[in-house]
């Protein structure tokens, strides 16, 4: 959360950019709680993905701060984006159980020592000063009995865990094909007090994990596909909270802040971050515009850098979708001729750019950048 002096006194935006700051500052999903609910209370194990920074893992954060409330119920998220193989998920896995439930029911104890013959090594992050396990798994053998005993311990307990693995997509990208999907899978039939939710971006690597026949998740899951926040929402989230601290902000400007960002919740709070920051008294049209330029020379570095690592007919084919927008095919001659891109040069960067979420294939058919 950023602070600013203002005045003297420390205020605080509430337009936070990162972590989950608690409801006060999130915004709406409603529905999509009430259906996560749903799933676990009729042990449907969910597939949760959305285009890049829609909110993902801030609506798991916002459903497991609920979820925390209810008695017999431990919510424990994790984050496998940075592991590089299965032994690395699987450390991560076993970390987070043990952090989640290290006052309860001498769980953490009990696993580890389980764990003893995999020599854990337990230390404190030097910059967080939370608990660091780290566990050595060495041969094929280890690892699936260290996932087993993780999950049976769960199995055995009275408490209810929903477990949510955010950017599982990720293990996709392993130097060897991995078998965690498998071995998650023969475990859920057991699991009757565990519930999972997957969570990723990458849409087509989501897909194929769950949807491709031959692969052990297949039709294990329910779907769900988060969406953009509904307009009246987020209009009354960030009226409320110019208007707390005593900035008057018009209906126009608003309107201005949700059209401009397409209401995609990352860049709309982060343009809303940076018109609070001025502290205005009056949020008028005009300052919403400058602050429009101003996030563009903020992410102008970025997005030179990313133009930079795309072939060159990538380059051409994004920015045409961005300048074309709607009604256009990539197949027309009038397209093609317009941008100087032949019909196969056309179709491999559009592989190209779709392989790396540059663009989207809408639920209509139509392709969108962001
Ligand atoms: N419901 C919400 N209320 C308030 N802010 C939100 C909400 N959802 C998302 N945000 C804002 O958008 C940012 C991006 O959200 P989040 O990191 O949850 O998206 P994501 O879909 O998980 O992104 P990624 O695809 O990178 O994993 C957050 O840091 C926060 O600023
Ligand atoms: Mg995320």
């Amino acid at each position: 959360m950023f602070y600013v002096t203002c005045f003297m006194k420390k205020v605080v935006n509430p337009f936070e950019l990162f972590s989950y700051q608690g409801p006060k500052y999130f915004c709406d999903r409603e529905d999509d709680v009430v259906k996560l609910n749903e799933a676990l209370q009729n042990r449907r194990n969910t597939v949760l993905s959305s285009m890049r920074r829609l909110g993902k893992t801030n609506l798991i954060m916002h459903w497991h701060h609920q979820l925390a409330k209810i008695k017999n119920t431990t919510p424990i998220y994790i984050d496998v984006l940075g592991t590089k193989n299965d032994n690395e998920f699987i450390e991560q896995f076993v970390v987070a159980v043990v952090k989640a439930t290290s006052n309860k029911e001498n769980f953490a104890q009990k696993l580890l020592s389980i764990f003893g013959r995999l020599r854990p090594q337990i230390s404190l992050d030097p910059y967080s000063g939370i608990p660091q396990v780290s566990l050595d798994i060495q041969t094929n053998a280890d690892k699936a009995a260290t996932f087993d005993i993780a999950l049976n311990l769960l199995s055995e307990s009275k408490v209810q865990f929903q477990i949510a693995i955010d950017e599982f997509q990720v293990i996709e990208t392993y130097e060897k094909p991995s078998t965690i999907d498998a071995i998650l899978r023969s475990h859920f039939p057991k699991l009757t007090n565990i519930h999972f939710l997957f969570c990723g971006s990458q849409q087509h690597m989501l897909s194929t994990i769950f949807s491709n026949p031959k692969r052990p998740m297949f039709s294990s899951t329910q779907h769900l596909t988060l969406g953009h926040i509904p307009y009246p929402a987020y209009f009354d989230f960030i009226k409320t909270h110019f208007e707390e601290h005593d900035m008057e902000i018009s209906d126009q400007s608003i309107h201005e802040i949700l059209t401009w960002t397409q209401s995609h919740t990352f860049y709309t709070h982060f343009l809303a971050n940076e018109i609070f920051s001025k502290h205005a008294e009056k949020v008028t049209y005009e300052l919403v515009k400058n602050s429009e330029v101003d996030c563009i020379k903020l992410f102008a570095v970025n997005y030179e850098h990313l133009l930079y690592t795309l072939p060159s007919n990538q380059t051409t084919l994004l920015k045409a979708i961005a300048v074309e927008k709607t009604n256009f095919s990539i197949n027309e001659k009038a397209f093609l001729n317009k941008y100087n891109l032949s019909a196969s040069s056309a179709s491999l960067a559009l592989k190209g750019l779709l392989d790396k979420d540059f663009l989207i294939v809408k639920m209509n058919g139509n392709i969108k950048s962001y």
